[in-house]
């Protein structure tokens, strides 16, 4: 734009954008980088973005001329900014501002100002769902809307958490390896919309986690260091993978889907197992729900319910809508709440599970466990669902309308 420098105004005041955005949950996994600065990885990975309406993060960003620093609040709680993954996020940003003010002055306009950042989550972050990918992916986009950057921002949420890119979008999303070496076609994409397989359910499965597990980041960094299996897979397993189960989404078929989700989750931990020293993620209660769903398949002679795992114990179940009351009366069978454990909370939250189910006996021995009270903590039911939203009513911001937390812990 010729003459737009020439019209740009001194910003006053303040802007300020809020955004929500959702968790994802991977049916190929990603484990392992190329390149541990520009969080480029060694395999592709797919996943199914989760609904906003049970999980999401919400995150409010400010800029302001009057602002003497960049700062952030994470959970009630101000946070360092030193951050190396939320400098790269917001340096990536300014830099690309800064890159499109000649095509839209907006994009320049806050580059003189500092910004403060307030983000939460609507789920607990200890219970180890997923909460960078979602808090990244919101941060990003939030960001990118403050500083009027349009178009693909993933390889930019990437740079935060390898797997927040993925949560850019909604529906059924992959994310390329990419070739360049400063990994900008490294980026994720939809593969399709939620409403593609409106089906579709998930139960994701808290469990009672002992102590906390190595960190995904370190996790990865050590298998690719000492597993040769991690690299077999890379180079021989997941190409294929991604393509087959590529396909099964679109054809909606549950049998494909099911059968690549749980056997790319096994993989997933046998890497972990071949890792030196060996990580563990799954414990005694994962591996009774492996069991219970192996079982529950062959009962009914095809596959009903999909089991997948991340860098920790809790389970995540795909499955067919009609399908649903049969796991969650499993479910609530098998690894049925404590007496003493959180009774205020309910044990299934979410979409609703209204249609409850007597299981016949026949079933019940085909599983066959041994029920173990109190160790799922509790379920929530939900769906595939939208990628990052933007809110406009200034109730929901996080931040006040001079850009402080509304609320500090
Ligand atoms: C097991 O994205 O948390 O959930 O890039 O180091 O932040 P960093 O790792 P992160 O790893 C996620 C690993 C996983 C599998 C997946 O989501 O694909």
């Amino acid at each position: 734009m010729e003459n737009g420098r020439a019209n740009m105004k001194p910003v006053t005041g303040i802007s300020q954008v809020t955004c929500t955005a959702p968790v994802n949950i991977a049916v190929i996994k990603y484990w392992g980088k190329r390149d541990e600065q520009l969080v480029l990885p060694i395999n592709p990975s797919l996943s199914v973005t989760l609904s906003q309406d049970q999980l999401c993060a919400r995150t409010t960003v400010a800029a302001s001329a009057d602002f003497k620093r960049d700062r952030v609040w994470l959970n009630g709680q101000e946070q360092s900014v030193d951050a190396p993954r939320l400098q790269k996020c917001l340096g990536e940003i300014r830099r690309l501002a800064r890159k499109r003010k000649h095509k839209d002055e907006r994009a320049g306009d806050l580059l003189g100002s500092c910004v403060h950042v307030c983000s939460e989550n609507n789920f607990p972050t200890a219970a180890g769902l997923a909460s960078s990918a979602a808090g990244y992916a919101c941060l990003v986009q939030s960001l990118a809307k403050l500083f009027h950057i349009d178009g693909d921002v993933s390889h930019i949420a990437r740079q935060g958490s390898g797997s927040a890119c993925r949560s850019m979008y909604g529906g059924f999303v992959e994310w390329t390896m990419g070739r360049l070496e400063d990994g900008a076609d490294s980026v994720a994409k939809q593969v399709a919309p939620a409403e593609h397989w409106p089906e579709l359910r998930v139960l994701v499965a808290v469990v009672n986690a002992g102590k906390k597990a190595v960190g995904s980041t370190e996790g990865m960094q050590t298998t690719v260091k000492t597993s040769a299996l991690v690299k077999y897979r890379a180079e021989h397993v997941v190409p294929s993978r991604q393509e087959d189960m590529r396909q099964a989404i679109l054809e909606r078929d549950f049998q494909t889907f099911g059968e690549i989700t749980m056997k790319d989750s096994n993989q997933f931990h046998a890497t972990c197992l071949d890792t030196y020293p060996p990580i563990f993620y799954l414990n005694e209660t994962s591996k009774h729900i492996i069991h219970l769903v192996h079982r529950y398949n062959r009962h009914h002679g095809k596959i009903k319910a999909a089991y997948t795992f991340d860098a920790g114990p809790n389970a995540v179940l795909y499955l067919l809508q009609d399908d649903v009351p049969e796991v969650l009366a499993l479910l609530r069978h098998f690894f049925p709440p404590s007496s003493t454990n959180n009774s205020e909370r309910e044990f299934v939250q979410g979409l609703p599970d209204a249609n409850r189910k007597d299981l016949p006996a026949e079933l019940l021995n085909s599983v066959g466990l041994e029920p173990s009270p109190g160790s799922v903590q509790y379920i929530i039911h939900t769906r595939a669902g939208q990628g990052p939203q933007v809110l406009t009513d200034p109730q929901q911001a996080l931040l006040d309308e001079k850009g402080w937390p509304k609320k500090q812990n």
